[in-house]
C-alpha cells in the first residue's frame, strides 16, 4: 500500500529507505528536512518531495523503486499519489530535474503527463545535462 510517511523534519527514516537511497543514488539525504515529505510502498519504492507552500510549487527530489520490484506500476502510483497529496494541501506547480540519459523515468514522467520545460547544460558534477519537467495540479485551468 502506498502512503504518506508520517515522518517529521529531523526524524530518522526506516532503515530500508536508507539503504535503497543509498543504492540508487550513491548516499541517502539523511532525515527530512521542515519542506520535505514522502510517500512510500514499505520495503519497495519511495518518492521524495520538496514543497514551498507560500508559492505553490513542490519539487520531486528523488524517487526510486527496489530493482526486484520494478515494472510493477509502484513509481507511477507513487507520483499519483504524491501529486494527488500535494495539490489538496494548494500546490500547483510540479517540478523535477532528472539526468537526460535516465531513459526509465523520463519515459515514466512523459507518460504521467510532466512536460519538458528545458535543459541544464552540464548540471551534474560529471558534466550530463539535466532535463527539467513541470506538470500542473491547480484546479484552475492553464
Ligand atoms: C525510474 C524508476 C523509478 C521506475 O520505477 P518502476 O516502478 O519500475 O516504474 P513503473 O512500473 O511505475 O513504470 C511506469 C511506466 O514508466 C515507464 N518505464 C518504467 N521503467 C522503464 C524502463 N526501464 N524502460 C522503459 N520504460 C520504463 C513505462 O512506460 C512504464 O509503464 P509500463 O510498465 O506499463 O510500460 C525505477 O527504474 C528506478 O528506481 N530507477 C532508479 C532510480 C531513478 O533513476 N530514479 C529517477 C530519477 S530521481
Amino acid at each position: 500500500m502506498i502512503r504518506r510517511l508520517p515522518l517529521g523534519p529531523g526524524s530518522q527514516l526506516p532503515g530500508w529507505l536508507e539503504a535503497l537511497e543509498a543504492e540508487a543514488f550513491g548516499a541517502s539525504w539523511g532525515p527530512l528536512t521542515d519542506q520535505e515529505t514522502l510517500w512510500a510502498e514499505e520495503g519497495k519504492a519511495f518518492a521524495r518531495w520538496s514543497f514551498v507552500p507560500a508559492t505553490g510549487e513542490a519539487e520531486l527530489l528523488r524517487i526510486a523503486v527496489a530493482p526486484s520490484a520494478r515494472r510493477r506500476g509502484l513509481a507511477r502510483g507513487l507520483l499519483q499519489a504524491g501529486e494527488a497529496g500535494l495539490a489538496a494541501t494548494g500546490i500547483q506547480w510540479l517540478r523535477l530535474e532528472v539526468r537526460s540519459s535516465n531513459a526509465a523515468a523520463r519515459v515514466l514522467y512523459e507518460a504521467e503527463g510532466w512536460t519538458l520545460e528545458g535543459t541544464r547544460l552540464r548540471y551534474y558534477r560529471d558534466g550530463e545535462d539535466a532535463a527539467l519537467y513541470v506538470k500542473w495540479v491547480g484546479t484552475e485551468s492553464q
